[in-house]
């Protein structure tokens, strides 16, 4: 593939911009600077510095991200910043693949919610873990307003209705780590599931973090507000 279709690839700016990037001495492929934008590489694993930035090339961009608090994922948010403004240009630039427009969250986190988010321009990621076939497992740890006992992990695990819905929503699992420390996994993906069925059990949720998904974790060297690529072994662990 030639170089300048590379960087427009990634995110680097139109195919025009990509190509003066190139000529003006700006990109260096493995440490070598390269001034030819028609240079032929193999894209996937290919390490380029772009002013300055380094960049290890991804055909797909599947990314896992540490969401703080206070921050919104929507692409157009009302109050909040955008989850997308923690990504480098390139992931936020990156042209549309097929249906895909660019690099989206895979499913959203609340506003005040933190922890593990996926982000991805994949179409095929993307339906798989939407879709209620694959049931992929999201564990969540909630602090708890009042502290809670047998009889509501046994509500959860048994099921809840909520507003929207007669048909009752259950917990996968459930466990209290402390009177006011409750770990949830949900399968469904309803709009604020976690702070809906533990209002349904007459609680409250204080604080709300999603720690893992299907079997990958968050890494507990990931700050909040990080992100990294997703590498074959932690796609493995959501898909299998
Ligand atoms: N459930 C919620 O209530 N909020 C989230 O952010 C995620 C799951």
């Amino acid at each position: 593939m030639q170089l300048q279709d590379i960087l427009y690839a990634q995110g680097f700016g139109t195919r025009r911009v990509c190509a003066g990037l190139i000529q003006q001495g700006h990109v260096a492929v493995h440490e070598t600077v390269c001034l030819d934008a028609t240079a032929e590489f193999d894209d996937e694993g290919l390490r380029l510095r772009v002013q300055g930035l380094e960049w290890v090339c991804h055909r797909r961009a599947c990314i896992m991200l540490n969401k703080p608090a206070g921050i919104e994922c929507s692409q157009k948010p009302s109050a909040w910043p955008s989850v997308y403004t923690l990504l480098p240009a390139p992931l936020r630039q990156r042209p549309n693949k097929s249906a895909v427009q660019g690099v989206q969250a895979i499913g959203r986190l609340d506003q005040d919610t933190t922890g593990l988010l996926l982000l991805t321009d994949d179409g095929q990621l993307i339906h798989r873990l939407a879709s209620p076939r694959h049931a992929v497992p999201k564990v969540y740890e909630v602090t708890l307003k009042h502290p809670a006992g047998e009889r509501e992990l046994q509500q959860l695990l048994a099921g809840v209705v909520l507003d929207d819905d007669p048909r009752p929503v259950r917990a996968a699992a459930c466990e209290l780590t402390d009177p006011q420390y409750l770990r949830l996994t949900l399968t469904g993906g309803k709009y604020h599931q976690v702070k809906r069925m533990v209002a349904a059990v007459g609680n409250r949720v204080e604080a709300l973090h999603r720690s893992q998904i299907g079997g990958l974790k968050l890494p507990a060297d990931l700050a909040p507000g990080q992100w990294r690529w997703l590498e074959a072994a932690d796609l493995a662990l959501i898909q299998s």
